[in-house]
């Protein structure tokens, strides 16, 4: 049949079950999903999906870091695969969106191909990357960053989570390490969905968002180390307290943040006080600057600035400071190429759409290094991510769904 202009649409009702049907794994408490990485909640949405794919006729490969890929064969057979997902993993007080609607979303594509009858010259190959959040085992977009040569995957099965379980093992114990050598798979390009995470979108009354470059990040993860002792007893004057140096880094952070406005974020999402016992001043405070900006330079001259000031501050109390980067990625710029066929995707279909800038860290970032890459982004209610009050209409959802649909067309050729 003839695949073009207005009857190239996927099916936005399947497509929004699949959404939540999902969701009904791992529920939060409010809402939104706890679908952590590498628990039996994963687990169970992995066999969900998997379900599906069997019954579009995808075949399943899993690599060695527990990453799905999920194949729809080409009609050539020497042409490399095109790659489109995100993830199924969630943050602890994860929405139903983050990462799921890039998964469900290349699965309603190809269960729209199999429905138009599509045959495309190069495969399609639906993914599910492992360990995108990063909640539980730092850095965040783990499995992917091996794939793409950045992350030695000894390393990445080392990580622990706050229970000091590692990667390694909590793979092995789900039953989802596969046996592919991570990243020997090669891609003729990569799309991925997402969400926006961010209130550009919605306020700017778009449809859709073209990304065109993606914010480099730094985790740096400190060890601030004092004396532990009695909060009543010992003087002002004989205390070497950790929790206030990381009360004074904490501020620091932000001012440094400030100073390099626009275009730059930083801050504090986890902190460990050791013993975090009320009447014990801590001993030791542990905590993750998460600091973020599109520009080289300033990320580079942020992270330098924020250890200068920290080891300063410390220094002052007496505290000892040690500081690991657990997590980075240099800003990314993504393919001209798919980028334009993502902007021509969304006018043929006749939606509204704004270039734009990823503000979080997507798969699609390492992939950028291995393969031609972009993504498609849709609005979320007021930029609300990282949040069980994330939530998205279905009409966003089904403009980027068929959005990605056809720029995947374009790219894998009927
Ligand atoms: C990953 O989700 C990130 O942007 O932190
Ligand atoms: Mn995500
Ligand atoms: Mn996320
Ligand atoms: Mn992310």
């Amino acid at each position: 049949m003839a695949v073009s202009g207005e009857n190239l649409r996927i099916d936005g009702d399947r497509l929004w079950d699949s959404l939540m049907e999902m969701a009904k794994i791992g529920p939060g408490i409010a809402g939104g999903n706890n679908r952590q990485t590498l628990t039996d909640e994963d687990a169970e949405g992995r066999d969900l999906f998997k379900s599906w794919c069997d019954e579009a006729g995808l075949s399943m490969g899993v690599d060695k870091m527990g990453t799905m890929f999920m194949t729809r064969e080409g009609t050539d057979p020497d042409a490399l695969p095109v790659y489109v997902g995100s993830h199924l993993d969630t943050q602890p007080t994860g929405g139903k969106y983050d990462g799921v609607l890039g998964v469900l979303g290349a699965l309603e594509a190809v269960r729209s191909m199999n429905d138009f009858g599509i045959r495309t010259k190069h495969p399609i190959v639906v993914v599910n990357w492992a360990n995108e959040e990063g909640a539980r085992f730092a850095p965040a977009m783990m499995a992917s960053g091996v794939f793409a040569g950045e992350i030695p995957l000894e390393y990445a099965y080392g990580r622990k989570d706050l229970e000091g379980k590692t990667y390694g093992a909590e793979l092995e114990r789900i039953g989802w390490k596969g046996d592919e050598e991570v990243g020997s798979r090669k891609m003729h390009a990569y799309y991925e969905l997402h969400i926006e995470q961010g209130p550009i979108l919605e306020a700017e009354g778009k449809d859709i968002g073209v990304v065109t470059h993606c914010q480099g990040l730094w985790w740096l993860e400190f060890t601030l180390t004092g004396r532990e002792a009695h909060t009543g007893s010992t003087p002002m004057e004989m205390r070497v307290n950790a929790g206030l140096a990381m009360a004074r880094v904490l501020e620091m952070v932000q001012q440094v943040a400030m100073s390099e406005q626009p275009g730059a974020v930083a801050g504090v999402g986890q902190m460990q006080f050791s013993p975090n016992s009320r009447n014990v001043l801590p001993g030791s405070v542990v905590f993750t600057v998460d600091l973020r900006t599109p520009s080289q330079d300033k990320l580079d001259r942020m992270r330098a600035e924020i250890e200068r000031r920290a080891a300063e501050i410390c220094e002052e109390i007496g505290v000892q400071c040690g500081v690991e980067a657990v997590g980075h990625f240099d800003p990314v710029t993504f393919d001209e190429t798919l980028v334009g066929n993502v902007r021509k995707a969304a006018e043929e279909l006749g939606y509204s759409h704004l270039d734009i800038i990823s503000g979080a860290g997507h798969d699609a970032c390492w992939a950028a290094k291995v393969a031609p890459a972009t993504m498609v982004m849709c609005p979320c209610v007021k930029g609300i991510s990282h949040n069980e009050a994330e939530e998205i209409s279905k009409d966003w959802a089904t403009a980027g769904a068929e959005v990605l649909f056809r720029a995947v067309l374009e790219t894998a050729e009927i």
